[in-house]
């Protein structure tokens, strides 16, 4: 299906261009897998009508989520801490029990809906690999995207629901009011649906523009959400900022009918929108020539450390890196290698640019003549990166970033 054809935002006017991206997790096995890369172009629009910053164009969703989707949420220590801690708080906000109805949306490995096993848990997954994995939790898995059909359906089957939860999951589909409605349509009178997502306010104050890429068809604000919720007949009745995957938001929706009471944290968030201009058209052209900026300053620092025969490589194959990569043209006669602990991306080339994906070892530096300079691909880890790599710091090693600016740290 056409992601485009479903979409229903209203007139997309494109502030930033991005290039010709590949997939942000599309590692290549092989070089012969080269030719044949797909790519598309990485462009951003701001959706006025319904304030939504969403990409210009989608990639079909089932390119990017299938049988093979590279990203584990149980490899983060952080991630799954992060989880528990909520888990434990919505059952006793929500006084939980073995008849709550909890739903998950992406349930990925099953890292926050198997903290539910003791409710009438179900999980929505289109990637059949983790799929079968939450299956084998024991809980009850719909391999399939969410949709209005699949909502119909889920409601007939496991009734409706007193919690929907979606974690970095509806940022990714692309007809998003559809996605809402059948949430609306899958909920309980009084049943909450809590989400959460990279949000655009981090974006714009970090100069991450390296969360655009093809998983992220839009980057959330509470401004666009509140109107996005309220066609598809949810109201927004709290809000929390969160310091995960690099600055995010985690929203408490329920039907507009519902007794659930909105709190201050609603109005402060859309106040510190507004006073950020997030409603402003030029806000977004600022944005746009700071990455721009932000780019002829990363390729400089880069070539003034080769100058100086300084090593560079790069430390995390994320998702984000590719965006940046392909971006500022930064290959493998930039970059060395990129060191990574995932073993699937190991042994692989990065997407687009090509460069080398290398194992993680604790002495990685160890491999070069002079300690490297490693441009911080998982940069919104820095703390528990710099702490654990205090080796490669005391050895003359250094990390450089663009977030918030291009800096050596
Ligand atoms: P993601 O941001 O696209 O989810 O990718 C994170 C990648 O960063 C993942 O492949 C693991 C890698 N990584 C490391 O190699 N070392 C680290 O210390 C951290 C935090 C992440």
């Amino acid at each position: 299906m056409d992601a485009r054809k479903k979409e229903n935002l209203g007139y997309k006017r494109a502030f930033l261009d991005l290039g010709k991206q590949p997939l942000a997790n599309g590692f290549l096995k092989t070089e012969e897998e080269f030719g044949k890369e797909f790519f598309f172009n990485l462009g951003i629009s701001f959706a006025e009508e319904v304030g939504l910053v969403t990409l210009s164009e989608y990639v079909d969703p089932p390119k990017m989520f299938h049988e093979n989707y590279a990203y584990v949420a149980s490899q983060s220590q952080t991630m799954k801490a992060h989880f528990k801690k909520l888990a434990e708080q919505l059952k006793s906000s929500f006084s939980l029990n073995s008849t709550s109805r909890v739903l998950e949306i992406g349930s990925n490995d099953g890292i926050f809906i198997g903290l539910f096993r003791d409710s009438v848990s179900t999980a929505v997954e289109p990637c059949g690999n983790f799929a079968r994995l939450t299956e084998e939790l024991g809980i009850k898995t719909f391999s399939e995207f969410w949709s209005k059909e699949l909502s119909e359906k889920l409601v007939e089957e496991r009734g409706r629901q007193d919690i929907i939860f979606a974690a970095n999951c509806m940022c990714h589909i692309p007809s998003i009011v559809e996605a809402f409605e059948a949430v609306s349509a899958a909920i309980s009178d009084e049943g909450v649906f809590i989400f959460e997502d990279p949000t655009l306010l981090h974006v714009l104050q970090r100069g991450s523009y390296d969360q655009f890429y093809d998983e992220h068809a839009h980057i959330f604000s509470l401004t666009a959400l509140k109107q996005l919720l309220t066609i598809a007949g949810l109201k927004v009745f709290h809000v929390e900022n969160l310091d995960v995957h690099g600055g995010s938001m985690r929203l408490y929706a329920s039907k507009a009918s519902s007794s659930h009471k909105i709190n201050p944290s609603v109005d402060d968030q859309l106040l510190l929108e507004k006073f950020y201009g997030l409603g402003h058209f030029s806000t977004y052209e600022f944005f746009a020539e700071k990455v721009h900026a932000s780019k002829r300053l990363l390729v400089k620092l880069i070539s003034s450390v080769r100058d100086r025969g300084i090593p560079v490589v790069a430390y995390g194959a994320t998702s984000k890196s590719t965006t940046v990569f392909n971006f500022c043209e930064i290959g493998s006669g930039e970059v060395e290698c990129i060191f990574d602990t995932t073993p699937g991306k190991q042994g692989t080339f990065s997407p687009g640019v090509h460069i080398p994906v290398k194992e993680y070892t604790q002495e990685w530096f160890r491999h070069f003549p002079k300690t490297p300079f490693a441009f911080l691909g998982a940069w919104n880890f820095v703390n528990e990166i710099k702490s654990k790599e205090a080796a490669f710091l005391a050895s003359e090693g250094a990390f450089f970033t663009h977030v918030p600016y291009v800096s050596i740290l």
